[in-house]
């Protein structure tokens, strides 16, 4: 573990002109969206992995569809965090997520790689139309204008990443000069892989150990938006220099 002065120490040294801010769940838990494994991780005792899969929704999409209905609602309510802001103040910053929440976006962040989709878009599962869908649906499940299901617009368990998302997002930690990896357990596939593509600085912002926290050169045991504020003042003022 590392102290946040150390970490600022180490950016300075670096002054970093290509930074890349890779994050999960915790980045938004202080927006008041549970996180996924952890305290609060369940939903009426189902896991991640028993509802995020292409099994779950052909067994039952009314169940898949009231579990994305009640985080759909509270991602609606949410608002962008300190951790968001701040992360949105680096011009060039490339964010890599593995959010569906959109907080990165409506905090002001320009460019975000959304690795599993968007929880405000939807898809027909037959005819494969895709639209914004922000609102809550009148009746559950909801249905395409062709009849057939709609199903939420994110990557299940089992199912590729748009090849796009990671082959960029890829390509941008590799080239970081710093890496920021923020409220992520590291243990989802292929997402957390790309941490290790990074040879350079890295430095980890969570109050828990990771299965990330070895593989980065830092880890600072703070919430997201108790350390990112600070973070981000050390990675501009190297520019103002
Ligand atoms: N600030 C920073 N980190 C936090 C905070 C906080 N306020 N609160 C919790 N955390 C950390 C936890 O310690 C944990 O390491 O956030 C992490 C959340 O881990 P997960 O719930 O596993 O979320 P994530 O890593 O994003 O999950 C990956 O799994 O279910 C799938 O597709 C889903 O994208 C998701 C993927």
């Amino acid at each position: 573990m590392s102290t946040l002065a150390e970490a600022i120490e180490a950016i300075r040294r670096i002054r970093p002109r290509r930074v890349v801010v890779f994050t999960g769940a915790g980045v938004s838990a202080e927006s008041g969206i549970p996180t996924f494994r952890g305290a609060g991780g369940l939903w009426r005792d189902f896991r991640a992995e028993d509802l995020a899969t292409p099994d779950a929704f052909a067994r039952d999409p009314l169940l898949v569809w009231q579990w994305y209905e009640w985080r759909r609602t509270l991602i609606r309510d949410a608002q962008p965090n300190a951790a968001h802001r701040a992360v949105a103040r680096l011009p060039d910053a490339v964010v890599v997520t593995q959010n569906v929440d959109g907080l990165h976006a409506r905090g002001g962040a320009r460019d975000v790689i959304e690795l599993h989709g968007s929880i405000v878009r939807v898809r027909c599962v037959r005819c494969g139309r895709e639209r914004e869908a922000f609102e809550a649906f009148e009746s559950l499940p909801p249905h395409c204008e062709c009849g057939a299901l709609l199903r939420p617009g994110v990557v299940w368990f089992g199912e590729m990443l748009p090849p796009y998302a990671l082959e960029r997002a890829a390509e941008e930690i590799r080239n970081a000069d710093l890496l920021l990896v923020i409220g992520t357990s590291g243990v989802v596939q292929p997402a957390a892989g790309l941490v290790a593509l990074h040879r350079r600085l890295s430095i980890e912002i969570n109050p828990e150990a990771s299965a990330l926290s070895s593989a980065c050169t830092l880890a600072i045991p703070a919430t997201a938006a108790e350390a990112t504020p600070a973070i981000v003042d050390a990675i501009l003022e190297g520019r103002d220099a």
